[in-house]
């Protein structure tokens, strides 16, 4: 890999990690993802921006083998993706400070044990001359840590914008030319780590509206020419408005939910509602993440096993009420042989939902005519509350 210039004394230094399966051990990642690291030279000093995963600790140090010294490390994000290569760097560049906030200090010492004396902090707003090179320092804590950061670089107008903005897909170069890729990527990220601090991610749009943007650079996948389309996107995300769409995550072991599901799904599309359905001995988990972003239902559908919910439905139960998503509505549908808890355990999962219940059908055995008119009942009912609020 070689280092990509950005403009004249920037570039991209990171790594592609074209092979990544998975992001925190959950959430599939079809097309791998990168670390984004960037290189800035001022008239007197330069500054690394981020490092890069542990696993390619070789490839930052390989990109910067033509860097004699590096005065600083900005540090945006403790997590190990952006900083776990700091050890390495820190060895190699012994002149080398670190900058970051007062949080961000305490968790790299905790999660990588850094030398306190390697560590300058800084203030929100606070500036950093590098010489004919100004970073300016926006805190954009709650991002998903509350330790994040971003900076400003104004001569450019480049914003390095951490995980804000940040998308998981890998390919050779800056700027990629599809942009619903490359949107429906970083909604994917968004979805799955950012969804549940909207309303603070809601207050950082706010305030990045101000600075005269005209590149974002952020910490994973490629970089954006028209900030617009992509704070556009975000804007919408964590606004508080919801699609006509009811998401279905459901298991089944021997037809029966299944049967209740289909049945659902397509009262629900005679009434021009957009149905997600989700069968969860297979799907990814982060195509369920994005549909979570603004679908305004969801019903859980289980059969009973083992005295309860499926294990993969309470999985995913346990995931949608972590994430806080905006939902309004919600409902539970199964089958059952002889008793059980299922509904009461799904229902003890979804605590955190601002959703209203709209109940629960429960069917004994494989579904009769009597057990699908009450489906039809509840495809009716919420298509009524999505016409209520406004919502069809
Ligand atoms: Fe890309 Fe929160 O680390």
């Amino acid at each position: 890999m070689e280092p990509r210039k950005i403009t004249e004394g920037v570039f991209w230094v990171g790594a592609v990690d074209w092979d990544r399966k998975l992001f925190d051990s959950l959430i599939p990642l079809p097309d791998g993802t990168s670390y984004n690291a960037y290189l800035i030279k001022g008239s007197d000093k330069t500054a690394l921006l981020d490092t890069v995963d542990p696993s390619k600790t070789e490839t930052l140090l390989s990109n910067l083998r033509g860097v004699e010294r590096i005065d600083y490390i900005v540090v945006h994000h403790a997590e190990q993706d952006h900083s776990g290569s700091l050890p390495a760097v820190l060895e190699k560049y012994g002149e080398a400070k670190i900058v970051c906030n007062q949080k961000c200090k305490e968790f790299l010492i905790d999660l990588l044990h850094l030398p306190e004396n390697r560590i300058v902090t800084v203030a929100d707003g606070e500036v950093l001359d590098l010489g004919g090179k100004t970073l300016e320092f926006i805190f954009t804590p709650w991002v998903h840590w509350p330790e994040t950061t971003s900076t400003f670089l104004r001569e450019d107008g480049i914003l390095f914008s951490c995980d804000l903005f940040g998308s998981h897909l890998s390919f050779p170069g800056l700027y990629y030319d599809d942009e619903k890729k490359v949107c429906d990527a970083s909604k994917r990220y968004y979805a799955e780590v950012m969804m549940p601090f909207r309303s603070t991610i809601k207050k950082h749009l706010e305030r990045l509206s101000g600075f005269d943007i005209k590149t974002i650079a952020p910490s994973h996948g490629p970089l954006y020419k028209d900030p617009f389309c992509i704070m556009d996107s975000h804007r919408d995300w964590v606004s508080d408005r919801v699609s006509n769409t009811v998401l279905i995550p459901y298991a089944t072991m021997h037809g029966s939910t299944e049967l209740m599901v289909e049945h659902l799904a397509g009262g629900l599309y005679e009434r021009g509602i957009k149905v997600e359905r989700f069968n969860l001995a297979y799907a990814d988990t982060g195509r369920i993440t994005m549909a979570l972003v603004d679908a305004a239902t969801v019903v859980f559908g289980s059969p009973t096993v083992l005295g309860g919910a499926h294990p993969h439905v309470i999985s995913a139960a346990f995931l949608i009420n972590a994430l806080r998503p905006k939902l309004r509505y919600s409902a539970i549908i199964g089958s059952l042989g002889w008793g059980g808890k299922m509904a009461e355990q799904v229902s003890a999962n979804i605590g955190n939902l601002k959703a209203e219940s709209l109940g629960t059908v429960l069917v004994k055995g494989r579904p009769r005519p009597d057990d699908l008119r009450k489906i039809d009942e509840l495809a009716g009912l919420i298509a009524s509350k999505h016409k209520e609020s406004g919502i069809i």
